[in-house]
């Protein structure tokens, strides 16, 4: 596979989608075909699984809720992601099984080790070539949040706390694979934070 696969984490209000947004523009003033998507609902089918995650009205089983985002994803790859990177274009994306396992594992009750086997079943191992973490404490992300004046779903809903233990997941997991992650501090200026992803993607196309 000759494509490049951009994955960016981290937590609600994190500003996760303004930069992807900022480095797809790039890419294709750079004259390649990049491909924007996010988890969950990247496709049809992802579109109701995300209603169903985000929306139901009531607790979900931790196990049925991280099969569900594992359904959406194994979906999205194989129908989506893959056939992306074999016609050798970019695909950026908003969150992947990083944040199952920062969510679910980490953030929940589940073994992060059982969550990432578990997503790596439903894409066939199919990993990122570059993470982005932007990286916020969790007090500040929920004052973003309430700025932007959105109602809140199932996970903004939740308490700072499980915010907290999802942001220490994901510091967790960078640390595991430094290669991969790029982390940046999120209350950098936006454009700052553009230049130092473009500086690693630029990298990695070289
Ligand atoms: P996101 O699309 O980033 O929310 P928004 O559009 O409101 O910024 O993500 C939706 C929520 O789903 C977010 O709170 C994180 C959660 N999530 C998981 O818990 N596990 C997963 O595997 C994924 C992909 C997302």
């Amino acid at each position: 596979m000759s494509g490049l696969f951009i994955t960016f984490e981290g937590g609600d209000g994190s500003g996760k989608s303004t930069q992807a947004g900022l480095l797809a523009e790039w890419l294709t003033e750079q004259g390649r075909t990049v491909v924007r998507t996010r988890e969950p609902g990247g496709t049809d089918v992802g579109v109701e699984v995300r209603n169903l995650v985000l929306h139901h009205r009531g607790d979900i089983d931790p196990r049925a809720e991280a099969l569900l985002y594992a359904a959406d994803r194994a979906h999205h790859v194989a129908t989506l992601v893959r056939p992306a990177l074999e016609r050798d274009e970019v695909v950026i994306q908003d969150r992947y099984f990083d944040s199952s396992v920062a969510y679910q594992g980490a953030g929940r009750v589940l073994d992060a080790k059982e969550v990432r086997d578990l997503s790596l079943w439903a894409t066939d191992s199919l990993l990122p070539d570059v993470t982005v973490l932007l990286d916020l404490d969790e007090n500040l992300a929920r004052t973003r949040l309430d700025a932007a004046d959105k109602p809140f779903d199932r996970l903004e809903n939740e308490k700072a706390e499980f915010h907290g233990r999802v942001r220490a997941g994901f510091l967790a997991l960078a640390e595991a694979e430094p290669e991969r992650f790029l982390v940046l501090d999120a209350t950098r200026p936006i454009d700052e934070l553009a230049a130092a992803i473009r500086a690693r993607v630029e990298a990695e196309l070289s």
